[in-house]
């Protein structure tokens, strides 16, 4: 249970906290075919059988694409200041290089503005998983020469948003794109080999670096980073192998990106581990990866428990587990915050990212979820916890606004705050949402004792 009341805890925080809601372009919009958009990954991945657990794709999603004016309108009446989404390369650059499309454009550029006309700051995330599938057929992330595709891609969309956007973030989850995608080939685009994970996420960060100082070559305003996911790794037992196991994943995981963003190195442990499958590096990569950015974006979910021989059962430590068998632990996010900030010379954190699948059944028009209710509140605290020890955290986003395609879940998993019917595609705030409302309207206590 929270220690604070949410009166309390909203007011431990500065004024010009970054609060805000996050989606993404594949989960939400639908329109797949729409206005020129050309394929993404996703639709071809969504379309091989058995990958996506109920059978679904992002062809309808949420409709966001035609209903965006309503959602901004939703949004805004959350009361935050701030709306993370990202744009569907396909959708403004159909085959990833060449030609742009300016319906595609126009949609991000009117999105946009009603955010601005709103009074929500755009945070806008440029790779958020949807690549144009015709740079999967060159290779995808394994292939180096999209590094500069991506580039172009970047000097895009600052030319037609640059001077609008609050922020731009490179990539989302560079470790879930290359190894959920290359390595265990659950995600898009569903191959199977470490070697080829490893050079994709190592064009990941090279591309990242390089969009970066692209972006700052034109004078670009915008805040620029990169989001992340991470967590701390526990060890199951305190057993020599089993400490060896979580050593090596938090390799993987944290130190590997971290590392190179930071410190302009791959950790030699991993190196050493991963053999002849590690990444090929020029000359110059890791200067380039480690260009000095304003902020870093951190997704939290849960902490990350491992064994050395089998896997751990979240069911085993009698904590709360979520619908994607996630344990519920707020305090490893302060854990991990307060490391990141030990480990590594990073000035400015946001959370990205953080919210929990439940069940959410819809009774009588209304949904209560008093299970996310607490998840936010514990996590809301984590972060103040972490604050209070010094971490320059400026901000934090709920994911996700509203129910969506949740990759290779589908539709049955629910992480919004907002609930959506998808035969009507009608909203309705969750308990959760006008639990957030009224917290950022410093309204909490009175709402409840009313
Ligand atoms: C993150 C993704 C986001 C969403 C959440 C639940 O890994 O960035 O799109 O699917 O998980």
């Amino acid at each position: 249970m929270p220690s604070l009341t949410d009166l309390e805890l909203k007011a431990r925080f500065p004024h010009d906290f970054v609060w805000g809601v996050a989606t993404s372009a594949f989960q939400i919009e639908g329109a797949n075919t729409a206005d020129g958009r050309g394929p993404s990954i996703w639709d071809t991945f969504c379309a091989k059988p058995g990958v996506i657990a109920d059978g679904t794709d992002g062809s309808r999603a949420c409709e966001h694409y035609q209903r965006w004016q309503a959602d901004l309108d939703l949004i805004a009446k959350l009361g935050v200041n701030t709306y993370r989404f990202s744009v569907a390369w396909p959708r403004v650059q159909p085959l990833g290089s060449g030609a742009w499309n300016s319906k595609g454009l126009d949609f991000y550029e009117r999105l946009v503005d009603g955010m601005l006309a709103r009074g929500l700051a755009p945070y806008l995330t440029l790779n958020h998983w949807d690549l144009p599938q015709a740079l999967q057929d060159q290779g995808g992330w394994a292939n180096r020469d999209i590094c500069h595709r991506f580039v172009e891609y970047a000097l895009g969309m600052h030319q037609r948003l640059g001077d609008r956007v609050a922020s731009i973030a490179t990539h989302n989850e560079p470790w879930v794109m290359a190894i959920l995608g290359y390595e265990n080939g659950i995600f898009a685009p569903g191959i199977k080999e470490r070697g080829i994970a490893m050079q994709a996420a190592h064009h990941l960060l090279l591309s990242h670096g390089m969009a970066v100082r692209a972006l700052r070559e034109v004078g670009c305003k915008a805040e620029l980073g990169i989001v992340l996911n991470l967590s701390p790794i526990h060890a199951a037992t305190d057993s020599a192998a089993d400490l060896a196991k979580a050593r090596l994943d938090d390799g993987r995981l944290v130190r590997w990106f971290m590392d190179p963003l930071y410190k302009a190195s791959y950790p030699q442990d991993i190196l050493d581990h991963l053999g002849a499958d590690a990444p090929p590096v020029q000359d110059g990569d890791m200067d380039i990866i480690a260009t000095p950015i304003d902020f870093m974006g951190i997704n939290y979910y849960s902490r990350t428990v491992v064994r050395a021989e089998g896997s751990y059962d979240v069911h085993s430590s009698g904590l709360e587990v979520t619908e994607m068998d996630w344990e519920v632990y707020p305090q490893g996010l302060t854990e991990l915050l307060v490391r990141l900030h030990q480990d590594y010379p990073v000035p400015s954190l946001l959370i990205t990212e953080n919210g929990g699948a439940f069940k959410d059944p819809m009774v009588n028009g209304q949904v209560h979820d008093a299970d996310r209710v607490r998840y936010l509140q514990t996590h809301i605290e984590a972060v103040h916890h972490a604050m209070q020890q010094g971490v320059p955290l400026k901000g934090y986003m709920v994911w996700s606004l509203m129910d969506n395609f949740e990759w290779a879940s589908g539709y049955a998993k629910r992480f919004g705050i907002v609930y959506v019917d998808y035969e009507t595609q009608q909203r309705t705030l969750k308990d959760s949402a006008k639990w957030y409302r009224d917290f950022l309207a410093g309204q909490a206590q009175a709402q409840r004792a009313a």
